[in-house]
């Protein structure tokens, strides 16, 4: 006869079975996505949700064969939530995947959930190098901040601009755009007068400011994270340093087309680098643009392009594995390529990193909007943070 133990054993061994078997054989798969819906980076929230809608509505919400359920959670942009959310999401919903992710520490917070539960995850937003480093089972659809940060530091110095100050928001991400900006700025002949942080949360750039303004560089390089370029764009503004002659120069970041129109004419001539701009000129990104703006009344940004990316990488996988979640899914999705609003785009199989076409922009206005208008490009550059 069999003991107590070995037949409780045998139960859970059955149950797991049935479950197993339940959701191999259901008919809907559900993905997990946690954004910032409210807080300082509800901006990040508001598009990727509207772009990933949209890809629902386009798509009919089927693949592999089964329904896709998307369940949207917020997590205010807090870490602990968003590691809270994850685990409840891979425990009690059984998604297939994770994907969101506003900030890189919301994204750092939940790597070991991945691993563990062999989640696959992917990042929509978050742009600090190292977060594919965090665990093997991450992909990223967005960019990163060196891809982002080189390609204005080529330009800069072929353009009569020799000395920079540089000025970053204070975590993962600025530290990535300082280093990889100076580094090549240097390399180019050019010299870094002064490093200038700010913190991530309730940033006032009016001190900074006065410090560029008395150090009297040729330019101001900036990144800050989305959603802090409007504020920032006019407090450089009301201190005179666009009249003090020091010019502007950011990554994308800076001049977001989710507030790039309401700048003003102090944006106007910003060069910047970035990957995606709704004004880039092809016809998949023409179509993109008036079907976003057409259900939601605002123009699309980097983000919003990052999670519509994210989710038909999604899609094009559980295509491939029929529907089914885990290691399947993450090599199913790996090596992916496919034409985005943004240009052509890989998933590197090795890095799982995003390999991606870097513009350089100005900003200018045309028909009586501001946009990012693009006059030169780097081809499939792949991430400098991993190249050494
Ligand atoms: C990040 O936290 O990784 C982040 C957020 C917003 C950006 C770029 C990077 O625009």
């Amino acid at each position: 006869m069999i003991n107590r133990r070995q037949h409780l054993l045998a139960l859970a061994a059955a149950t797991t079975l049935a479950a197993g078997t339940a959701q191999a054989q259901s008919d809907t798969v559900k993905v997990g996505v946690i954004l910032p819906m409210t807080g300082p980076s509800a901006s990040t929230g508001r598009q990727i949700d509207a772009a990933i809608k949209l890809w629902m509505a386009q798509s009919g919400g089927k693949a592999g064969g089964k329904k896709v359920e998307v369940i949207v959670k917020d997590d205010a942009g807090v870490a602990d939530t968003t590691r809270r959310l994850a685990q409840e999401l891979v425990v009690n919903d059984k998604v297939v995947a994770l994907a969101g992710f506003g900030l890189t520490p919301l994204a750092l917070a939940t790597a070991p959930i991945a691993t563990q539960s062999k989640t696959p995850m992917v990042v929509m937003a978050a742009a600090t190098s190292a977060i594919t480093e965090a665990s093997p089972f991450i992909l990223r659809t967005s960019f990163t901040l060196p891809q982002a940060a080189v390609g204005i530091a080529e330009w800069a110095p072929k353009n009569g601009i020799k000395k920079v100050v540089s000025l970053v928001t204070d975590y993962g991400p600025g530290n990535d755009a300082e280093k990889y900006f100076t580094e090549r700025f240097i390399l180019n002949g050019g010299t870094v007068m002064e490093k200038l942080r700010t913190p991530l949360r309730g940033a006032d750039f009016a001190p900074v400011l006065q410090k560029v303004r008395d150090a009297k560089p040729d330019a101001l390089f900036v990144f800050l994270p989305s959603g802090q370029g409007a504020q920032f764009m006019k407090q450089f503004g009301e201190r005179g340093l666009d009249k003090a002659g020091i010019r502007l120069i950011a990554t994308g970041d800076v001049t977001d087309d989710d507030q790039l129109n309401d700048m003003g004419d102090v944006a106007l001539g910003v060069v910047n680098s970035h990957h995606y701009s709704a004004a880039h000129p092809s016809a998949a990104n023409k179509k993109f643009v008036a079907d976003f703006q057409a259900a939601n009344k605002f123009r699309p940004n980097f983000m919003a392009v990052g999670g519509y990316d994210g989710i038909r990488l999604i899609f094009r996988g559980l295509d491939t594995t029929k529907g089914a979640g885990g290691e399947a899914l993450l090599n199913a999705m790996k090596g992916q390529i496919f034409e985005s609003p943004r240009g052509q785009i890989l998933i590197d199989a090795q890095s799982r990193e995003i390999v991606q076409d870097i513009y350089i922009r100005k900003v200018e206005r045309k028909d009586g909007q501001l946009w990012n208008i693009e006059f030169d490009v780097q081809k499939a550059v792949k991430d400098p943070g991993k190249l050494k």
